[in-house]
């Protein structure tokens, strides 16, 4: 990979399940792959961030890899993108270690997805990990000076987070790092679960009926699409206040097939729920069943799909020591 003049991209999913979920698919990884023909992209595999809950060891592996195997089969090119896997490069927990001694304690504890997360998991039992994730993240999105951060709707407040960090960081030290910008596409930015359509769609949703996994059988992604919440209406139209699970079923459809939400509606004008259902049914199977082939393919050759990740880290390196080195000669950490 030879050097480029592009602005930089950042973005990572944690291999915390052994598929990613449609709201990956839709408000993250879609967006990445328009959008590193522009951009120097960087795509990691955070598994440091996937630990600050329990993992099992073997899992963990496997899961990460299949993570890595669903952004090519996505259509990541490790050609023209650098992809790599979080523990591949050092630096990382180095420059958190930096920017956690920056971040006030109550600045942390603001942060939503923790208190959530840890009310889920009781305060108590809770990891510090936990506590610092978003101050990982941020260093993640620091080392590449990376100017735009493709994610979805939920981690805006880490991105604002991360900017923060970086503006202290320079002025306090001089200047040192780029500050991001959160790149959150408005009609992609939250897919809702299908059986509860008021909530993100999630893979710690406590009932499994309403996620749509990436690598699931046909079978199944039809049966969870076809018994999805909608209302008693019976009118096919967009309005998310008072009809969030009709309004979620035509946020993906016009996603996926690269329709307008206006001519989602109107081709289904005067139609019924289950027409629209079977349509969508059509429509995810067509963008899914490629990338569980390909996935399929790559996760046959972990030889070679190690061979991918081992030539990401060495650029992921090359870039984030180069940061690394700069922010400890800036506080004064001998080398
Ligand atoms: P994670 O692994 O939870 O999710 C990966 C990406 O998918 C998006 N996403 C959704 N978008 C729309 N609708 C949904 N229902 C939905 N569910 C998930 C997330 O917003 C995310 O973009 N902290 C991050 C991982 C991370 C990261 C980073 C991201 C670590 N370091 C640096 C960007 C930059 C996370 O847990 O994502």
């Amino acid at each position: 990979m030879t050097e480029t003049s592009k602005p930089v991209l950042f973005s990572g999913m944690q291999p915390s399940a052994d598929s990613l979920q449609l709201g990956n698919y839709i408000g993250a990884l879609s967006q990445w792959t328009k959008m590193q023909e522009d951009y120097d992209a960087f795509f990691c595999v955070v598994n440091l961030h996937a630990i600050t809950v329990p993992q099992d060891p073997a899992g963990l592996v496997a899961r990460t890899r299949r993570t890595a195997a669903q952004y090519i089969a996505a259509g990541i090119d490790p050609a023209k993108s650098t992809l790599f896997v979080q523990s591949h490069v050092s630096a990382h927990a180095e420059l958190a270690w930096v920017l956690n001694t920056l971040t006030g304690f109550g600045e942390a504890g603001r942060m939503t997805q923790f208190k959530d997360k840890s009310q889920k998991q009781g305060t108590d039992t809770a990891s510090v990990g936990l506590f610092t994730y978003p101050i990982l993240m941020a260093a993640d999105i620091l080392l590449y000076q990376a100017a735009s951060v493709p994610v979805g709707e939920d981690q805006r407040q880490h991105v604002e987070l991360t900017r923060d960090l970086a503006n202290r960081f320079n002025s306090r030290f001089g200047d040192t790092f780029l500050v991001p910008e959160a790149h959150i596409s408005k009609g992609t930015a939250k897919v809702y679960d299908l059986q509860v359509p008021t909530a993100k769609m999630s893979k710690s949703a406590e009932s499994d009926a309403g996620l749509v996994n990436v690598l699931d059988p046909a079978n199944v992604t039809k049966k969870k699409i076809m018994r999805a919440v909608t209302d008693d209406e019976g009118v096919v139209r967009f309005d998310r206040e008072t009809k969030p699970g009709v309004s979620n079923l035509l946020t993906i459809y016009s996603v996926l097939s690269g329709q307008s939400v206006d001519s989602v509606v109107a081709e289904y004008d005067g139609r019924g729920y289950g027409d629209l259902k079977k349509g969508l049914v059509e429509v995810v199977e067509g963008s899914l069943a490629p990338v569980r082939e390909r996935t399929e393919e790559l996760l046959s050759d972990p030889a070679e799909l190690d061979r991918l990740l081992a030539q990401g880290a060495e650029r992921a390196n090359e870039v984030a020591g180069r940061t690394l080195d700069l922010v400890y000669e800036r506080i004064g950490l001998m080398r």
